[in-house]
């Protein structure tokens, strides 16, 4: 069900910024889930941090003494239309943060008309969330080597048969980061309930209670994988075994012949990288840094965006994430040149926050503040966001 204008209007003044919906969620949420989405790389999280940093030094002039006019927030990505350029970037498991967490972000998708790219590790399977939003739905891959990429080759196969619109590959996980608050929380694999994980549990009913109606299926999409009967651990441990390292070229190669349809590679920095994949064939490129989860020493995703663009020129489509926390956030992405954008831990926040309604809280206050943003610099459209002046004193130079 949608949410209510009422509701909606209650909330913008309780939770007017994506740093409240985080407050509340830390309060809400058991820590090894809220560290889960919170957390980063590196002992002081530095990547998560600095990109939200580079992304507030970008200053864009406004132009004032035009027409007043309805800024058009909708745009044209592969074909389709969407209310706003912002997707829920692809999230392993969401259902930790709220048993049935895909779900509730799925129909968000479908009623506000905007993406959900489910990851291929999240809690329910790529067939039941394509029920749930048929028109709006992208999904993402990790890397199975097994049996020349078996098990990704099939995910691709069903991705294809439910109407998956586009499919993404992410390159930028070679290794598992270390991500000190998962090891402090014994959020690792293999997996097993500590007294603190269960005594955090039991601290927050809200969620215990959502648990016990909804269960939990780590890892759903591996289940016909993982042999028969398999149980839950079995999976987990499938996925632990068979998920090592990243695409090579080649492989994504393999993935272009086999997707009929738009695929975006993506956790690209370097315009070399972006480059290759479009020389492969990628519709997209998906700048991004995975929201500082990978390497602390890496530079913001923002700040590789221009000269991504400009090696890229046009020849394929420029989708932008990691530090997105608002509307004015999108906005200075789509100026200095993205197509699209994604928000990973915004999304989340607003699960942890407001449970089943959160994502499509999310999705409003986006939507809200870019038309507000757009209307404040005096642009109409996307497009009209290139013509303005930008100051972008992080922009890395690659010479
Ligand atoms: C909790 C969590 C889980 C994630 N899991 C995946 C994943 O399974 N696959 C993937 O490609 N990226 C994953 N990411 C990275 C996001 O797709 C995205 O790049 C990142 O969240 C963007 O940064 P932001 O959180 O600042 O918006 C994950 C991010 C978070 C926060």
């Amino acid at each position: 069900m949608s949410m209510s204008d009422a509701r909606k209007a209650e909330w913008s003044l309780k939770y007017p910024t994506i740093e409240d919906l985080r407050l509340r969620g830390r309060r809400r949420t058991p820590r090894f889930a809220f560290d889960y989405v919170d957390g980063a790389v590196g002992a002081s999280e530095l990547n998560m941090v600095r990109n939200a940093e580079a992304l507030d030094a970008i200053e864009i002039v406004p132009r004032y003494g035009s027409v007043n006019f309805t800024a058009n927030t909708e745009v044209e990505l592969f074909g389709e239309t969407y209310a706003m350029p912002v997707a829920i970037a692809p999230m392993g498991i969401p259902s930790l943060v709220l048993p049935n967490g895909e779900e509730v972000m799925a129909r968000a998708a479908q009623a506000h008309r905007f993406p959900l790219a489910l990851g291929c590790v999240a809690g329910a399977t790529v067939e039941r969330i394509a029920e749930l939003a048929p028109d709006n739905l992208w999904f993402q891959l990790y890397r199975q080597p097994a049996n020349e990429l078996a098990v990704d080759m099939d995910l691709v196969r069903r991705a294809g048969d439910v109407g998956v619109k586009v499919l993404i590959v992410t390159l930028d996980v070679p290794s598992r980061a270390k991500r000190p608050r998962e090891r402090r929380d014994r959020l690792v694999i293999p997996y097993s309930h500590s007294v603190r994980t269960v005594t955090e549990a039991l601290k927050h009913p809200t969620w215990l209670m959502a648990y016990l109606r909804h269960g939990m299926r780590p890892f759903a999409n591996y289940r016909p994988y993982a042999g028969e009967n398999a149980s839950d651990k079995d999976v987990i441990e499938f996925v632990r075994r068979e998920t090592v390292g990243a695409f090579t070229w080649d492989e994504v190669a393999q993935f272009r012949d086999a997707w009929p349809g738009p695929l975006v590679v993506k956790g690209l920095l370097h315009p070399g990288d972006a480059e290759r994949a479009v020389s492969i064939g990628a519709d997209g490129i998906e700048v991004s840094n995975h929201g500082g989860r990978q390497l602390e020493a890496a530079p913001p995703a923002i700040d590789c965006l221009p000269a991504v663009v400009d090696a890229i020129g046009g020849r394929a489509k420029i989708l932008f994430d990691s530090g997105i926390r608002s509307g004015i956030d999108v906005v200075r992405a789509m100026a200095l040149g993205a197509d699209f954008t994604l928000a990973g831990r915004a999304f989340m926040y607003g699960l942890c926050a407001l449970g089943e309604e959160g994502p499509e809280y999310v999705a409003s206050f986006f939507q809200d503040e870019i038309a507000v943003a757009m209307r404040q610099i005096g642009v109409q459209t996307y497009a009209e966001l290139r013509d303005l002046d930008i100051r972008h004193p992080g922009a890395f130079n690659f010479g």
